[in-house]
């Protein structure tokens, strides 16, 4: 935390010259009593082979971003656009404000930022026709569907993530400003998960209908989460540290959910509430066992629960969640619960080959789909990282 000293005259000096001349010219003088402030000031590194965003312990606060680029729009207007983000990502994300920036002092507090960039059909036609994978392209229909075009497709994906929404606000309108000569806006999807502090760390989330979130997940750092979401060893990904994204909005049923009780809510997933151990176990991470039978000779875990339907048997079909809630402020009429539901943000290597399958059982058969409905839809190929100097998909141009 930085502490404006000089009064209105020199908070108004410093905004047309930037945070660092600020500093020069002696207009802040840093709090004494920073340590207390040491969260806001966690970085994620935006340098490196793989982008930030994917393997990053999901941050509190996410902006999912759909921009099209204008028409007659080139592969130099990409590479022009790429630099620019680019620079305004990786000046961000470590807590300095970027050209041109007139609130400087809301980049101070980078509080774990991470922008990933992810590319439509469009744009990696633009920037490598060659490498575009079968898989980059609209999911195919699915009966329990009712997506908006509102929500869905889109040219290139920026996903803003951080501990605290003041961040990625600013993040976000920074972008934008860099990217609204080439761009326009085609959705925004913000959602959000429990703040730091409020649950233990690392521990997995909660979504809307109160269930434990995430439980079954590739972990970031092992073989399973490389060959998931990287292709290492399993389905290729389509360029080498770059992987996919599959985005869908579901909005959930909040209404319907309040008159079934705990017993069928559990039933429907398999798991319980309270603690989101299997239905036969005891502890959140046990494993299930499918073949367990009740008293009446049914199984615990009924055929059409979701983490039945949605497990796979064949390792290289899994995905990595990395969802969040969303809830729409003044959406619905006075009492009913309005326009919630899940971002559901799945990373893997290969769409056709890992998430397709999975959502195909579901949408064949999964108690869940009684209170939940896809509304949007999109895939983005995200491609590698850059180093210092280079921008996020240069090594597409080379
Ligand atoms: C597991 C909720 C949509 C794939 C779970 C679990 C819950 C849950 C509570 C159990 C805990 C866990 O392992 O995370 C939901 C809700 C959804 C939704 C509320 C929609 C609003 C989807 C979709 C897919 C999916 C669209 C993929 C197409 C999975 C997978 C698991 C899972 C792969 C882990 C299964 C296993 O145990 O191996 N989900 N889910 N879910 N879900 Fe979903």
């Amino acid at each position: 935390r930085l502490l404006a000293a000089g009064g209105a005259a020199g908070v108004g000096a410093v905004s047309a010259v930037g945070l660092e001349s600020a500093r020069r010219a002696g207009a802040f003088r840093p709090d004494p009593d920073a340590d207390r402030w040491a969260h806001g000031r966690d970085t994620v590194a935006f340098h490196g082979p793989r982008q930030a965003g994917v393997g990053t312990t999901p941050q509190a606060f996410a902006s999912f971003v759909g921009l099209d680029l204008h028409a007659g729009a080139t592969r130099d207007t990409v590479r022009r656009l790429l630099t620019v983000l680019s620079d305004d990502a990786a000046a961000l994300t470590q807590g300095r404000a970027p050209l041109g920036d007139q609130e400087p002092w809301l980049a101070q507090n980078p509080s774990r930022l991470t922008v990933t960039f992810g590319f439509g059909p469009r744009v990696l036609a633009l920037v490598a026709g060659d490498l575009r994978p079968d898989w980059l392209r609209p999911l195919p229909r699915f009966s329990v569907d009712r997506l908006e075009d509102r929500w869905s497709g889109g040219d290139l994906l920026l996903q803003i993530c951080a501990e605290d929404r003041l961040t990625v606000s600013h993040a976000q309108r920074m972008l934008f400003k860099d990217a609204r000569s080439t761009t326009a806006v085609r959705w925004i999807q913000e959602g959000f998960r429990h703040t730091v502090g409020s649950t233990a760390s690392g521990g997995s989330m909660r979504n809307l209908f109160g269930q434990v979130d995430g439980t079954v997940n590739p972990a970031p750092g092992t073989e399973e989460f490389e060959r998931v979401v990287y292709g290492r060893g399993g389905c290729p990904a389509w360029v080498e540290d770059g992987t996919a994204l599959v985005l869908r909005r579901i909005a959930m049923d909040l209404d319907t959910w309040d008159e079934v009780d705990t017993p069928a809510r559990e039933d429907s997933v398999g798991r319980r509430l309270t603690d989101g151990a299997p239905l036969t176990g005891s502890s959140e991470h046990e494993e299930p066992d499918f073949a367990a039978k009740g008293p009446l000779g049914f199984p615990v875990i009924a055929g059409y629960a979701h983490i039945r339907r949605s497990r796979t048997g064949n390792p290289p079909e899994q995905i990595h969640r990395r969802a969040y809630n969303y809830d729409v402020p003044g959406a619905g009429v006075p009492g009913a619960a309005g326009d919630v539901g899940l971002l559901f943000a799945s990373y893997q290597a290969d769409v056709d080959r890992q998430f397709v399958p999975i959502q195909q059982r579901l949408d064949e058969l999964d108690m869940l789909n009684t209170w939940t409905t896809p509304v949007g839809s999109a895939v983005f190929a995200v491609p590698p990282g850059c180093t210092e100097g280079g921008f996020v998909g240069d090594v597409l141009f080379d």
